[in-house]
């Protein structure tokens, strides 16, 4: 997959648009993360921590079941495996060991589903970290399981009630607070958005997803699919196949679609594909899925979408509950509303000429659908 460019773009997207405040802390947090990703040391403590703590690797588990209904070969690389639920553990490991190596005592991070105010929360643990959880108050309120989990963990969650109380006005709050705070703590930011160097450093974090995916598939699948939030499962799974004939295609929430219904915008701190109105005010997403509610994408997706190396698709949330039903029934796994959006667009495609039948699918379980209980209590049957 590409390398940003030094000012941190892909093609025209990315960039940093951040207050003069801000810009020598990402200066900063960029050399930082050069100088350790050339070290050995560093790259062994981060795959140590994987392995001894964030279980890695995570299965590849073929869904005979479904593959057999669907007409189609179904893998199922299993992120909801990993420690606290989900892949966000990959980022926010890699990230806290950055941030003990630059000197911070405390991470302050944004989340919408809470998967990553949790990962967030638990490394802050494991690193004797303070932690600040930035959610909004609708997030809250639908991922209260979530909640109890991070304040067990010892982080401070902050409700945010402006605008849409959900993950957009959430990563605001989270970005005024760092500015506030900017030589004690780092700004653990949860997916492959906001200033650079977050999408290539995020990216580079999440990459241990499709480069095992890679290992442990026996033939290179003719589609790789993920769901696509801010984008990070889908851009670390993306980077295991990028150099291969694979099709690589992203899977949006209907009512959050910025690759699908986005224009060219900044929206925290960078360059992509906005949901946007015509004078630039960025529109309110809608997403039954608290992790996929966001106007924005990652700016390496509006490139490899523009230039026509992946494919984006959505999917409605009648579509998600039905596939978290199905993947339940058919193979034993309740998966992420998230990540539902993957396995939605299978069902949906199977045996049509976007997938036709006798394709080998590998597919991104990128969370597990536990946080996700009361919701899916009144909605399925
Ligand atoms: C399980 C799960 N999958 C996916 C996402 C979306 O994030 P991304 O697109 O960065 O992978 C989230 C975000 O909270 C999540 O919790």
């Amino acid at each position: 997959m590409s390398v940003p460019t030094s000012t941190g773009r892909f093609g025209e997207f990315g960039g940093r648009y951040v207050p003069e405040s801000l810009v020598p802390a990402c200066a900063a947090l960029e050399a930082a993360f050069r100088d350790a990703w050339s070290d050995t040391a560093f790259r062994e403590r981060l795959a140590h921590l994987r392995t001894t703590y964030a279980g890695r690797p995570t299965a590849l588990t073929a869904a005979e079941r479904l593959s057999a209904e669907l007409g189609v070969t179904l893998l199922l690389k299993r992120e909801d495996l990993a420690h606290t639920g989900s892949h966000k553990i990959n980022n926010v490991l890699g990230q806290a060991l950055l941030a003990q190596r630059m000197g911070k005592t405390r991470l302050i991070a944004e989340t919408g589903a809470g998967q990553h105010g949790v990962a967030t929360a638990t490394a802050a643990a494991l690193f004797g970290m303070r932690a600040t959880v930035y959610m909004g108050e609708r997030d809250i309120a639908r991922q209260r399981l979530n909640v109890f989990r991070m304040e067990l963990l010892g982080a401070e969650v902050i409700p945010v009630t402006s605008g849409s109380r959900t993950l957009k006005d959430a990563t605001n709050e989270a970005m005024r607070a760092w500015v506030a705070a900017v030589d004690e703590a780092h700004f653990c930011l949860g997916s492959v958005g906001g200033p650079h160097p977050y999408p290539w450093l995020v990216r580079e974090l999440q990459r241990v997803i499709g480069e095992e995916a890679r290992a442990q598939t026996p033939v290179i699948p003719d589609v790789v699919v993920a769901c696509v939030g801010g984008g990070s499962n889908a851009a670390g799974t993306f980077a295991g196949f990028v150099d291969t004939p694979a099709r690589l295609i992203g899977v949006e929430a209907a009512g959050g679609a910025a690759m699908t219904n986005g224009t060219p915008g900044v929206v925290h701190g960078y360059r992509s594909l906005v949901l946007q109105d015509a004078a630039g005010q960025v529109l309110e997403a809608e997403s039954i899925a608290a992790g996929l509610d966001y106007p924005g994408v990652g700016p390496e997706h509006a490139h490899l979408g523009t230039t026509g190396r992946a494919e984006y698709r959505t999917v409605t949330d009648d579509e998600v509950l039905d596939a978290v039903r199905r993947l339940a029934r058919s193979e034993g796994i309740i998966c992420a509303l998230e990540s539902a959006h993957a396995v939605a667009w299978v069902l949906r495609a199977a045996g049509t000429p976007d997938l036709p039948t006798g394709s080998t699918v590998l597919l991104t379980l990128s969370g597990r659908g536990d946080k996700d209980m009361a919701t899916l209590a009144g909605e399925v049957r």
